[in-house]
This record gives structure tokens, sequence and C-alpha cells, in this order.
């Protein structure tokens, strides 16, 4: 069993903490797989009010749904589309306050209100995505950004399947 020290105060500090937490569990593991379902089970833990938490990799120049937590959802994004999709092309943070106002986005939980999408890039290789779903409008702000992308960037070299 695994007991992480996850502080319930400031934004910064949770995602301080929670980085942490995955570094801890993902260092040293080589199994991609075994890290993107780890990392999906501890933000899915530890971030409030998610109702989708998970990875999509990036298989031969396409997005194919990886490690989650939430319900069933879309299996291929292909890139360009979507708010994974445009993440993984323009290989740019996407925060969406309001998905019904986000020109393609695809809806694979009628219950998602808003959503953050960071790519994982490797040297010039988007190895894929961490996305985030809320039912509340506008629940990711710029510290969110700040924090998942620190995740992605720690993550880099160590999802790939
Ligand atoms: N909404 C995403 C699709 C993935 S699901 O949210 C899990 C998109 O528009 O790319």
């Amino acid at each position: 069993m695994y007991q992480f020290d996850v502080s319930a105060g400031s934004k910064a500090e949770l995602y301080r903490d929670l980085l942490a937490a995955i570094d801890a569990i993902t260092t040293g593991e080589a199994d991609g797989v075994a890290n993107m379902a780890n990392v999906a089970s501890l933000l899915w833990q530890y971030l409030p009010d998610l109702n989708w938490a998970g990875f999509y990799r990036n298989v031969e120049g396409e997005l194919v749904l990886g490690p989650f937590m939430g319900k069933a959802a879309c299996i291929r994004i292909p890139f360009g589309k979507g708010v994974c999709g445009t993440a993984a092309q323009s290989r740019k943070t996407q925060l969406v306050e309001d998905v019904h106002a986000f020109p393609g986005h695809i809806a694979c939980d009628a219950a998602s209100r808003s959503e953050l999408v960071v790519p994982v890039v490797s040297g010039d290789r988007v190895v894929g995505v961490i996305d985030l779903d809320s039912p509340n409008p506008g629940r990711f702000d710029q510290e969110d950004a700040v924090g998942i992308e620190a995740i992605a960037k720690l993550l880099t070299d160590r999802v790939n399947s």
C-alpha cells in the first residue's frame, strides 16, 4: 500500500505534493502503462471536482485512449480534433472554461463542462496528453495548467510504451 502526504491547503501546495507523490511512484519504473495508471489514479484521488482524468497516447500519429479514471471514453482521436487533438497538434496546453464553446469538442461524457489538456512532449515528439474533465464550468485556472504542465514534464520519459 502506498501512502502519500498530499496537502489540502492552497492549490500551489496541492500541486507541489502531488508532483512529489507522482515522482515517488513513477521513478525507476520503466513500464509506461503502469506509470500512467498510477498517475491517473493519483490525479483522480487528489484533484477535486473531476469526472474524468487520464491519458491519450500517440500511437502512430493518432491519439489512443490510455489509462484513466472516469466513464468509458472515446478510443481514438485524430491529431487536430477536439481539445485533446488540438493540444497534441499544437503542443500547447488547452484550458477550456466552457467545452460547449470549444469548436469541435468531443463529448465523451455529457457531464463534462470544462477541460484541461496538457501535452507530454519528449524532444520533438508528442508522447501523449494528460486530460482532465470537470462537471463544473471554469473548474481549471492557470495554476492548474502550471501544475499539470510540471507533471507532464516529469513524466516525459516515464510514460513511453
Ligand atoms: N473531450 C475530449 C475528448 C476526450 S474525453 O473528454 C475523455 C476532446 O474534446 O478531445
